[in-house]
């Protein structure tokens, strides 16, 4: 491998001929040009229930009581990727269950009741994170909610949030007919995942004016 970097990508369809995976499969032939680390999981092969109250379910050894595979996709996949791709359909305005459910369930990890969270907050940090979401709808609203919980999550983990793709369709695989063509923007975000520039200034921030290297020929 020419660039050691990680990347994972979480589906959150339940379908797994649907648009979503069709956009993840996309990013990861783009990440894989790109000689990228890269895994694919389905987010519901790992999961099988909400989030609990932690003090009801939680271990006496601190671990989370919840019987699915979910430890070993935040350990083993999550954590150790310097980058995240999140593809999900748009459910209601919103991620599906199956992509919220992931998130929640951080924080079995990183909450001060788990050993140790300071060692899974650490790595919760700093990872590039991009977004790939499939609707009906072609309406931009339709996805802002999401796209702002994303930013959110971003500037609270001190990870860079370097881009959005957005594919229209319904019926299984439907988003290839999409004439704006999402599968090639996901499969330029999976190539780009870890070099696309990513900027988000604050009013004093140093900078030369001049975004793009000029070509002086
Ligand atoms: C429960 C449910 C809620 C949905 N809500 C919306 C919605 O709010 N806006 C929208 O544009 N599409 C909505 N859709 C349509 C899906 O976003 C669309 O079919 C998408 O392509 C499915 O992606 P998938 O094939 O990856 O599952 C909804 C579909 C379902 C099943």
């Amino acid at each position: 491998m020419v660039d050691s970097k990680k990347l994972l990508i979480l589906v959150g369809s339940p379908r797994r001929a649907g648009n979503s995976a069709t956009l993840a499969a996309a990013v990861q032939r783009g990440a894989e040009a790109a000689k990228i680390e890269v895994s694919l999981r389905f987010i519901d092969d790992s999961t099988s229930s909400f989030l609990r109250d932690c003090r009801q379910c939680r271990l006496p050894n601190g671990e989370c009581a919840i019987e699915d595979n979910y430890r070993a996709l935040f350990f083993d996949d999550f954590l150790p990727a310097d980058g995240v791709v999140f593809c999900s359909p748009v459910y209601w305005y919103g991620l599906s269950a199956q992509t919220k459910v992931f998130f929640d369930r951080t924080f079995c990890y990183y909450s001060a009741s788990y050993p140790d969270s300071a060692q899974v907050m650490a790595q919760m940090t700093r990872k590039r994170i991009g977004l790939v979401l499939a609707s009906e709808e072609t309406y931009p609203g339709a996805s802002l909610g999401i796209v702002h919980q994303i930013q959110e999550y971003c500037r609270y983990t001190h990870s860079e949030f370097v881009g959005v793709v957005r594919g229209i369709g319904n019926s299984r695989s439907e988003v290839v007919q999409d004439p704006r063509d999402p599968s090639m923007a996901a499969e330029q975000l999976g190539r780009e995942i870890f070099n696309r520039r990513y900027s988000d200034f604050r009013i004093d921030t140093e900078r030369s004016g001049q975004v793009w290297p000029q070509d002086n020929g």
